[in-house]
């Protein structure tokens, strides 16, 4: 395999489908405009659902972009070798034009020409949908597949949880996909080993949505739609790492030089805190991406969930023992890492500050109220509903109660703690 750098596959991505008659167009911000039902833009599909039903795309029936999201379904994952809450989708579409034809052969030429990422023919495999009462088995692009040399053996025909593509609102346009994968050369798990089962022999490298149906509303059936289009889907971050060889992606440019920022800065090893200084940084490049998109830290919607990043990213910043410095050197970072792709501007580093000052202030306070209400205790239990109301009141994080309370002899009632946060959600 070669080295390939970050600015390097964005290239050869525009590259590549630009010589298929598509046009670039930019990445949307991370807030959705006009759509209510998502807090954050979370594929590259998103910003274009009105494209995909039909309305005309002023750039065409042919795109091509690499767009910001931010899903954070997965967040306590973060800190492992692949998740993340902030990511690039590199994606192209058709807007009712080609379809499974054209979309296989382009898609096994961006994989394995030496021109592009070269990587081994005889290691790819492919999934398809096995059909349901809604869609059919997808013969049609099995077929395509193995006429650009995919043998039998590699391809794998898994069930709607596995080859099915729709938005988490549960609405919109969506259909059966094909992934690409890359066998590792592992010995199969079990005589049923497949793509979908996570024991490493294969990873993902793409995802191909057919989306020629359309749920209307929630909860509704998917009808066949108007229009046929294709959605591609790659992780950037997840590529970088996986064609230059590295382990997780936090090997990779994108996040090495940051990690080497907060190891000068706290002189603790990065090996015997990898989740600490993974998460730290991750969670101030998610912050950093949503600031720049306008959002500031409050209470409710996209505030909230970046208050909560950077609250995370001070939590693992404070148990390193850095200094306040290491936000401002991670974000003048990822500013000059992003130059001429986002704007990142000095707004970004001053709100971020903000927030972590004020979240210390939080932390004094409940620290002063947890103590308040230790002489009452009766047993070695701190109550579930009061590390609640710490953590309602003051945004004191339960991570801290749970620290505090192990620090004087106590445990917290958790599933008292999570009944009173599942009512209060409800
Ligand atoms: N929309 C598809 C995905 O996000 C490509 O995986």
């Amino acid at each position: 395999m070669r080295k390939i750098t970050y600015h390097e596959l964005r290239k050869m991505w525009f590259d590549f489908y630009q010589s298929h008659e598509h046009q670039i167009i930019p990445s949307w911000s991370l807030v959705p405009e006009n759509d209510g039902s998502v807090l954050f833009t979370t594929a590259g599909m998103q910003p274009l659902v009105p494209f995909l039903l039909g309305e005309k795309h002023p750039a065409g029936n042919r795109l091509c972009d690499i767009q910001k999201c931010v899903r954070t379904g997965d967040i306590d994952e973060v800190g492992d070798n692949s998740h993340l809450t902030f990511f690039e989708m590199m994606g192209n579409w058709s807007l009712g034009d080609y379809f499974k034809k054209e979309k296989v052969a382009w898609s096994y030429d961006f994989l394995t020409n030496p021109k592009y990422l070269g990587l081994d023919k005889e290691r790819i495999a492919v999934t398809a949908f096995a059909g349901d009462e809604v869609a059919p088995r997808d013969n049609e692009v099995a077929e395509y597949w193995k006429q650009v040399g995919i043998p039998t053996n590699r391809i794998f025909f898994l069930p709607k949880s596995e080859n099915w593509w729709q938005l988490a609102t549960g609405t919109g346009p969506c259909g059966p996909d094909s992934e690409m994968f890359y066998d590792t050369g592992k010995q199969p798990c079990s005589p049923e080993c497949n793509p979908s089962c996570d024991c490493g022999k294969y990873v993902e490298i793409g995802n191909d949505v057919y989306m020629q149906y359309v749920i209307h509303q929630k909860d509704g059936e998917a009808v066949p739609a108007k229009q046929r289009n294709v959605d591609t889907g790659m992780g950037l971050e997840r590529l970088l790492c996986f064609v230059n060889g590295y382990q997780t992606v936090y090997d990779s440019e994108l996040f090495a030089p940051a990690i080497q920022i907060v190891a000068d800065d706290c002189q603790k090893p990065y090996l015997e805190n990898t989740k600490a200084f993974r998460v730290l940084v991750e969670h101030t490049r998610a912050a950093t991406m949503i600031l720049s998109d306008g959002v500031v830290p409050s209470a409710t919607g996209q505030g909230y969930v970046l208050r909560r990043l950077i609250r995370r990213a001070v939590r693992m910043a404070n148990q390193l023992g850095c200094s306040r410095n290491v936000y401002e050197k991670l974000i003048q970072f990822y500013r000059e890492f992003f130059q001429g792709i986002y704007q990142i501007d000095a707004s970004v580093t001053k709100n971020y500050l903000e927030e972590v000052d004020k979240f210390s202030k939080t932390i004094e306070q409940g620290i002063r109220e947890f103590n308040k209400i230790l002489p009452y205790l009766k047993d070695k239990r701190f109550s579930g509903k009061t590390a609640f109301r710490l953590y309602e009141t003051y945004g004191f994080p339960i991570e801290l109660t749970q620290e505090l309370a192990t620090e004087n002899g106590l445990t917290v009632n958790m599933e008292e703690f999570e009944a009173a946060k599942n009512k209060h959600s409800e």
